[in-house]
């Protein structure tokens, strides 16, 4: 009975033990977790100015300058890595980077694999032509040999217009291989982010290209940030893109970038 009276004892000692262990823990544990503020990682495609490119060996661009400012406000740490644009699926995907910010366009394919945030930034595609070419609108591409980036919704739309799967449609693993082909007479246009295109013309007199916009034939589209499907991130961010558009620091961004100012009314309407 004695034997019987310290084994119950034992037992009641150490399942108490074991609960306040637990609960210790516990707390403790919640605590860290408020205190330590999470790096995400982050993945991009920095092949892609004015959005994110290599400086002096670091990414730079409006996109990280955007994220770095609405992470802080959503109280992450970002860690940003140049993984290259179809890697960066790959790895959203797979869950093993955090979110993606690479210029990424916002639509009904991704969305089943991938969750986006609320759009930041309207784009439309463009072409870029050689000063003097023939090429006027994009129904003049449907002959053409047309260079894009591998993937891209610039792919979708030339595709649109010359086929899917037709050779004549040359594909790139980023859009400055594309850009290089078109200067090598490898193709007789490229179609790329309006942004992006006109960029590189101005910025690159000497090749002598110039854009041209087709309202008709290529639409508005949003770029979002993207997260693995199911991503808890999201609600976060999604907050944190509202109040850097309310507070100003959006526009402060957008300008330092492009020298204009954004169009935050249309912006507002997809929040
Ligand atoms: N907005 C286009 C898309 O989502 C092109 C983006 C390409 N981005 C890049 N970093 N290369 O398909």
């Amino acid at each position: 009975m004695k034997k019987f009276n310290i084994f119950i004892t034992i037992m009641v000692l150490s399942l108490a033990f074991i609960l306040s262990a637990c609960g210790t823990t516990k707390t403790s544990g919640s605590e860290e977790k408020s205190n330590e503020i999470k790096t995400l990682r982050v993945v991009t495609d920095a092949a892609y100015a004015p959005f994110e490119y290599m400086d002096k060996g670091k990414i730079v661009g409006f996109d990280v300058d955007f994220l770095n400012a609405v992470a802080k406000e959503a109280g992450y740490k970002v860690n940003i890595e140049h993984v290259g644009w179809d890697p960066l699926f790959v790895e959203l995907k797979g869950k093993t980077a955090d979110l993606g910010i690479s210029a990424i366009t916002i639509n009904d394919k991704r969305k089943q694999t991938y969750d986006f945030s609320n759009p930041y930034f309207l784009s439309t595609n463009m072409i870029l032509v050689p000063e003097g070419s023939t090429i006027k609108s994009a129904d003049d591409l449907k002959d053409k040999v047309v260079a894009v980036q591998n993937g891209t919704t610039g792919q979708e739309v030339v595709e649109k217009i010359l086929g899917t799967n037709s050779p004549n449609v040359k594909k790139f693993e980023n859009n400055n291989l594309a850009i290089m082909e078109l200067k090598d007479g490898g193709a007789k246009a490229v179609v790329a982010d309006n942004t992006v295109v006109e960029a590189y013309a101005k910025n690159n007199p000497n090749d002598k290209l110039v854009t041209i916009a087709d309202t008709k034939n290529f639409s508005n589209e949003f770029y979002g940030l993207m997260f693995p499907k199911g991503s808890k991130l999201k609600a976060d961010f999604d907050k944190s893109i509202a109040k850097v558009i309310d507070n100003g620091t959006y526009t402060k961004l957008y300008k330092q970038w492009f020298k204009v100012n954004p169009d935050v009314k249309t912006l507002k309407t997809q929040q």
